[in-house]
Parts: structure tokens; sequence; C-alpha cells
């Protein structure tokens, strides 16, 4: 068996084992945003490291564990923390638990992040709706044998994003007097910040934001079908835009600052997502 396939089964085994519930919605949240998780009516949590083979996440900011519980009464599973490349996995343990939150049953799946700002007029503070990603930067998490259970070798990436997701936020937007711009998502590998030269060369390329994540997260998540939708949480302008040094400090702090309109936002898209799809 392939070991991918197997170490993904394990977990699924070991999750099944400690959870009856079904999610429609998977929802992963972003660094510094991991407080949406206290807005569920939460059933059960499972933390990482009690999950057999699980990828442990190290990054600050991110808790490590899945929530199970209801947003405005939609079944959802949230990972309160995400796994990086930067911390030194695999890029097929960094999807793992995408495809375990897809095998549990989501159909929809819910990205959030924080990034650098890349495109002119940009402000810290401000979200992103993710129109479209750039990964080119990274190892495609389906390099390898192609897991046949999950998807096709060759799998069509040309609306990554769901037109219909993509419309449902900006309706939501609008209804809640959130101004929400919208733009392309560029992964870098990290950890270190981008210097100024790379943020021109990524602007260059058509990106509008810059992070460490997200990206490869929806290559796996398209892969196995899933209808995908990401949100930006513009921490900070990127290198060389900035007049101060970067830091992870700013990027939590903007986090938080930005948790009325995104917690609002986010439940407002999901229960439209039970309504309408
Ligand atoms: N660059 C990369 N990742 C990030 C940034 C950034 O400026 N801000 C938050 N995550």
């Amino acid at each position: 068996m392939n070991q991918v396939y197997d170490k993904l089964m394990r977990c699924y085994e070991s999750v099944k084992a400690r959870v009856d519930f079904r999610p429609k919605v998977a929802l992963v949240l972003g660094s510094g945003l991991g407080d949406f998780a206290s807005q569920m009516d939460v059933e059960v949590t499972v933390d990482y490291k009690d999950i057999e083979g699980f990828p442990v996440s190290t990054a600050p900011g991110h808790v490590g564990r899945f929530v199970f519980g209801y947003v405005e009464g939609v079944p959802v599973v949230a990972m309160q923390g995400r796994i990086h490349y930067y911390e030194g996995y695999d890029m097929s343990d960094v999807v793992l638990p995408i495809r375990l939150m897809k095998l549990l049953g989501a159909e929809v799946m819910f990205l959030t992040n924080a990034a650098g700002g890349i495109k002119q007029g940009f402000k810290a503070g401000e979200l992103m709706l993710i129109t479209g990603q750039i990964a080119t930067f990274v190892p495609s998490p389906l390099r390898g044998a192609n897991i046949s259970e999950l998807g096709n070798r060759f799998p069509d990436m040309s609306h990554v994003y769901d037109e219909n997701l993509q419309f449902i936020v900006k309706k939501s937007a609008t209804k809640l007097g959130i101004d929400i711009k919208e733009g392309v998502y560029i992964q870098f590998p990290g950890p270190n910040y981008e210097t100024p030269e790379e943020i021109t060369m990524a602007r260059t390329l058509g990106a509008d934001a810059v992070g460490m994540s997200t990206a490869c997260e929806a290559i796996a998540a398209n892969h196995m079908g899933m209808k995908i939708v990401g949100i930006t949480c513009v921490s900070n302008l990127a290198a060389g835009i900035s007049p101060t040094p970067l830091s992870e400090e700013e990027v939590i702090e903007a986090g938080k600052s930005v948790s009325v309109k995104f917690t609002s936002l986010v439940k407002d898209v999901i229960k439209t997502i039970e309504d309408e799809m």
C-alpha cells in the first residue's frame, strides 16, 4: 500500500475511534484567527498529539487540535492550528489534515490565513477574498505516486476557488458592511519572511498577498474534489512596502484586531453555504 495513504488511513481510524461527527464544512484557522473556535457549539475536540502518526504543529499562534461542533447550526470541523511546510514536514504530511477532514465527510474547505499585503492600497487589518493562487515556489503535495482513492493523477486547477462560494463571501460582506478586497495569494516556503526583491517578483507575477500556507492545502483539497473558499487577513504590508521590520507578533496581533469582522463574516458565509448549497 502507498505509505502516504496508509498513514492517512491510520489517522482517519484513530479520529473515527474518538469522534462520531460528520462535518459539512472544514475550516482551517490561520495565525491569530484560532479564537474563532470559541464561537462554536463544541461537541468534541481532538488534540493532534493524540492522533497516531499525525504531524504536530509548532507554529506560534497555533493551538494544535481539531474542534468538532456547530457554527450557526452547521456541522463544522475546525483546525485550530495548521501544519506548515517550514516546520520541516513533507508536503504529504502538511496536507494530511486536509485530506482527513474530507474523509470525515467535509464537502467544503474553508481556508483562512494571515498574509503580507502586496497589492498597492492594501492595509494591515483588511480582509482579502482569495480568487486565485500561485503555488509554484513550494513542492506539490501531489508529488509521488498518485493516490487514486483520493483523486486523479493530473487534476485540473483552472478553478481552485469555487466561484459560487466567492459570490457568497462577497454577498455576506456587503450585507455585514465589511469592506473585503480580492486578490491572488502566493505561497512561499518560509520560515523567513521575503526580501523586498522577492516581493517585487511576486507582484510582477500577479500576486496580491503572500504567505506560507494555504495554496498547497487548496491543491490537495481540489485533488479530492472539494469546493474551496479562502479568506486572507492582511496582517502586515509585505517586505519593502512595510516601513517596519516584519514580526510574528505583528501577524498575531493583526489577527486579533480583525477578529470581530472575521468572525461575523465566516459565520455568515457558513450559514449561507448551508442554506444555498
Ligand atoms: N510574508 C509571508 N507570510 C506572512 C506574512 C508575510 O509578510 N505575513 C503573514 N504571513
